[in-house]
């Protein structure tokens, strides 16, 4: 982990410790200004290594710039101030993380954080692009908002919780490039009048676990989501947030010429109030049996048009027979795979612990158990990998 010379660095404290709590192991590497602003003890005591700052040092184990740059799986350099910059892009390697970076051929995730005229300056956007292009490099930012100087603007080092995402990521095998997968999320809302509306308790994390696993593997992924959904939302990709069943299948209809998979995991409802109003009722007016009218079912529908183009995922959500209903739903909305799981009033929306069997079209079924939706967006992300897209898309490696 290297640490430029700028306020930012008190951040990288932060970071580090979480990179240790992920069970990393990190070398802090400093600048030698970057020591002005944040001790080297207590990057010392926050990941338990020695702290490199220059290159005529007495090696420490592996902290001389040769063996550091052949042993480390991955630089995170945050902050990355506009000298550092300037350095690592020009080649230069005038200390010991410079000297570092210059040996290392491996993957990097780089912080920019400055003030920002220092960032929107023709000369840094050029260093940058110029990173970018010789190296693995995937930069994190610069957020927009409060700076050092107590002015706003571009330039702000990205949340140590942003860059942990980005280290993450970069790990992740890219088993789905090239696919562009489109992902329904969530519950829909659908109004009886503007202020009463028929929804399920749904919380939309299976479609945001999944996006973020898809992502990292390398697929592009838009995520089509009811309201309200709790973040977090995931850098790289594209959110697009609807209100009814009939906005959802809208949205999908837009989109799914661009993918050759769709996944269903929005808990869509089934009906809708059949004459809405546009002003509030009174409690006294409200006819208690109001008529209700039956929504599109988005995954038959883009079965019926897509099973020989498009690899079709839906879910199923069940509180008995999970199984046969799940096999039922599969043939009837001609998708690919299903995964199925019990729910319950205590159980399955918005639980870590997730229970379900994935059935494919074959006939064959899996039991996954997996201890977050974390795992199951890594199990479905490596069903979609033997799920390859179908004729009429273009051929994938
Ligand atoms: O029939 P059921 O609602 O149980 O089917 C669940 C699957 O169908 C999920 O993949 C869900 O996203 C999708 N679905 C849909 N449109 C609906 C209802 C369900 O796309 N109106």
């Amino acid at each position: 982990m290297g640490i430029g010379g700028g306020i930012a660095a008190y951040k990288a404290c932060d970071l580090a410790s979480k990179l240790v709590q992920a069970s990393h192991e990190v070398f802090p590497v400093m600048t030698d200004s970057a020591t002005q602003f944040v001790a080297p003890l207590t990057l010392r005591a926050l990941t338990g290594n020695p702290v490199g700052v220059k290159s005529t040092d007495e090696p420490v184990g592996t902290l001389s710039h040769v063996k550091m740059a052949h042993w480390a799986e991955m630089l995170v350099i945050a902050p990355l101030t506009q000298n550092l910059l300037a350095q690592l892009s020009l080649g230069l390697s005038s200390d010991l993380l410079t000297l570092i970076f210059q040996g290392y051929s491996g993957p990097s995730v780089v912080a920019p954080a400055m003030e920002s005229e220092m960032w929107l300056s023709p000369q840094t956007q050029t260093r940058l692009e110029e990173l970018k292009r010789a190296r693995v490099v995937s930069v994190v930012g610069p957020n927009t908002g409060r700076l050092a100087s107590g002015r706003s603007g571009p330039g702000r080092m990205a949340e140590p919780s942003e860059i942990m995402n980005a280290v993450w990521s970069l790990t992740r095998p890219k088993t789905l490039q090239g696919r562009v997968i489109l992902i329904t999320a969530g519950a829909t809302w659908e109004y009886f009048d503007p202020v009463r509306i028929l929804t399920n308790p749904s919380t939309g994390t299976v479609g945001l676990s999944l996006s973020r696993e898809l992502s990292a593997r390398g697929a592009r992924v838009i995520v089509v989501h009811g309201p309200r959904m709790e973040e977090p939302f995931w850098p790289g990709v594209e959110y697009q947030e609807v209100v009814s069943a009939k906005d959802m299948l809208e949205a999908v209809e837009e989109n799914i010429s661009e993918a050759d998979t769709l996944i269903g995991a929005a808990a869509v409802s089934d009906f809708r109030p059949a004459k809405p109003f546009s002003e509030k009722q009174k409690k006294e007016q409200l006819d208690l049996l109001w008529p209700m009218t039956a929504n599109p079912d988005i995954m038959s529908e883009m079965g019926a048009k897509y099973h020989d183009s498009k690899v079709l995922v839906g879910f199923a959500a069940e509180t008995d027979q999970v199984l046969s209903a799940a096999k039922e739903k599969l043939l009837r909305k001609h998708l690919d795979a299903v995964i199925a799981n019990k729910v319950g009033p205590s159980r399955g929306f918005g639980d870590s612990e997730y229970e379900a069997q994935i059935i494919l079209r074959e006939g064959a079924s899996s039991h996954l158990h997996c201890s977050s939706k974390e795992e199951l967006a890594n199990c479905v992300a490596d069903l979609l990998g033997t799920l390859r897209p179908k004729v009429g898309q273009k051929s994938y490696p």
